[in-house]
């Protein structure tokens, strides 16, 4: 975005902050924009890490593994594929 300043708009009784969208940004997802903010420390996923490492580890044997991450909205689904992609 582009800041344009404080800009009367018709119908309103004060100027508005106004900004010119310029194009998309490099953020794409939730957890990316919370990321840019700064993470809360990761706690209490030993075990769910633990199951993507020993899939992993079996994929590396040569046996190729799918995994599955199942729960509510904001349970963590992305926020533990991302702690998984940075230990791999
Ligand atoms: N184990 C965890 N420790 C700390 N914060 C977490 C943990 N799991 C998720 N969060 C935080 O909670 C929010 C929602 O998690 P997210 O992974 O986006 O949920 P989901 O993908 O399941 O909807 C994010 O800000 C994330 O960083
Ligand atoms: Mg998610």
């Amino acid at each position: 975005f582009k800041a344009l300043g404080a800009t009367p708009i018709k119908g309103l009784p004060e100027p508005i902050a106004v900004f010119e969208v310029l194009g998309l940004g490099p953020l794409r997802t939730r957890l990316q924009v919370s990321a840019s903010r700064g993470l809360a420390r990761f706690v209490g996923r030993a075990r769910e890490l633990e199951q993507l490492r020993e899939a992993r580890a079996r994929a590396q044997a040569g046996h190729g593994q799918i995994v599955g991450v199942v729960g509510e909205p904001g349970v963590g689904k992305s926020r533990l594929c991302l702690e998984f992609k940075q230990l791999a």
